[in-house]
C-alpha cells in the first residue's frame, strides 16, 4: 500500500445531491432558508414567487452557495391563480427532470377580524390552502416515478402552530393552515403505500417578512410586534428561518425514513403557553 492511499482525506457525498427540489415561495423568508440548505447539499431546487425580478435575484444568489452539481433555478407564477397551478407543476418537472422532494412553502399572512371575511377570504384561502392541494395532485404521478427509481421521494408541508392556538384576527389564516394539515395527514395516508411519504412542518413566530406584509406594519412596528412574541415565549425570542429549515431537510433526509404524517411544532414552546 502507498501511504498516499491511507492518508487520502474521504469526500463525503453531499446528503441531497442528485435529489430534484422543489419549494414554493422560495424568494423570501423560510423559502429562502429551505433552499439554500438544500443547495448547500448538493440538491438541484427550483424556486417560485410572484415576483421576477426577486426570483431572478434570489437565484443569483443562491447559486453561490451551491455544492458540487447542485443549481438553483426560478419559476415566475402566482399560486393564487388556478390556471397557473398546474402551469408551474409542468415547468418544475421540465426545468428539474423530474421531481424528489416537494417543499409547499408559498403562503400569506392576513389579520382580518370576523366580520371581515369577504374581503380577505380568498386572497388567504387561494394561496394558503387551494394551491398546494392542486400542486400536490399535478405532482404525485412525478413523485410516485422517484419512489419507483429508488429515491425516497417526500412532500414537506409548512403550515403553522395556528392549527392549536386561538388568535383574535387569524381565523381565516388558521383555518387555511388547518385544513392543509389536515390534507397534508391524509395525503400521508394515502401516499404512504407508494413510497412517497409527507410531512408537516409547523412554524410558531419565526423572523420574516409576512408579518409587515400581512399587517401593513413597517419595520419600527414589526420590532414592536416580535418583541411582545418573544416576551410570551418559553425561549425567550422568535425562531430564524434556518431553524424551521432545518427540521424540513431531516424531513426530506433518509435519517426520517420511518416519518410519515408527522406534524412537527418547531415554536420555542410559544403553542405551550397560548393555547
Ligand atoms: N414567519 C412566520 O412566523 C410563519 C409562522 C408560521 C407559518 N409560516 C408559513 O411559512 C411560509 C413562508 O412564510 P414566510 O414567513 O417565509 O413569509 P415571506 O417571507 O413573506 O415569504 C412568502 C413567500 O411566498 C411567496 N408567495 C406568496 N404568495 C404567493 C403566490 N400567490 N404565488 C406564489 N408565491 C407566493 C412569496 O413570493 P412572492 O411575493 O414573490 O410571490 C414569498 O417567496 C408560509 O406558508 C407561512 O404561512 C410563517
Amino acid at each position: 500500500m502507498t501511504p498516499s492511499s491511507s492518508t487520502a482525506t474521504a469526500t463525503a457525498t453531499p446528503a441531497f445531491a442528485t435529489k430534484r427540489v422543489l419549494v414554493t415561495g422560495g424568494n423570501s423568508g423560510i423559502g429562502y432558508a429551505i433552499a439554500e440548505k438544500f443547495l448547500q447539499e448538493g440538491a438541484t431546487v427550483a424556486i417560485t414567487g410572484r415576483r421576477e425580478d426577486k426570483n431572478k435575484e434570489t437565484v443569483d444568489q443562491l447559486n453561490k452557495g451551491a455544492v458540487g452539481s447542485a443549481r438553483a433555478l426560478y419559476i415566475t407564477s402566482d399560486l393564487s391563480k388556478e390556471d397557473q397551478i398546474e402551469v408551474t407543476a409542468k415547468k418544475a418537472v421540465e426545468l428539474l427532470g423530474g421531481l424528489d422532494i416537494l417543499v409547499h412553502n408559498a403562503g400569506v399572512g392576513g389579520f382580518a377580524a370576523v366580520d371581515q371575511a369577504a374581503s380577505a377570504y380568498a386572497a388567504i384561502m387561494d394561496t394558503n390552502l387551494r394551491a398546494p392541494i392542486l400542486l400536490t395532485s399535478y405532482l404525485v404521478p412525478e413523485l410516485r416515478k422517484s419512489a419507483k427509481d429508488g429515491h425516497h421521494p417526500s412532500i414537506i408541508f409548512i403550515s403553522s402552530i395556528v392549527t392549536a392556538i386561538h388568535a383574535k384576527n387569524f381565523g381565516i389564516y388558521s383555518a387555511s393552515k388547518a385544513g392543509l394539515t389536515h390534507y397534508a395527514k391524509t395525503a400521508a395516508y394515502e401516499l404512504t403505500a407508494d413510497g412517497v411519504r409527507v410531512n408537516i412542518v409547523s412554524p410558531g413566530p419565526t423572523r420574516t417578512p409576512i408579518f409587515s406584509a400581512s399587517s401593513g406594519a413597517n419595520a419600527e412596528k414589526a420590532k414592536e410586534m416580535f418583541d411582545e412574541i418573544a416576551a410570551k415565549s418559553p425561549v425567550g425570542r422568535i425562531g430564524e428561518p434556518s431553524e424551521i429549515a432545518d427540521s424540513v431537510l431531516f424531513l426530506a433526509s433518509e435519517k426520517a425514513l420511518y416519518l410519515t404524517g408527522s406534524d412537527l411544532f418547531i415554536d420555542g414552546g410559544y403553542s405551550l403557553v397560548s393555547a
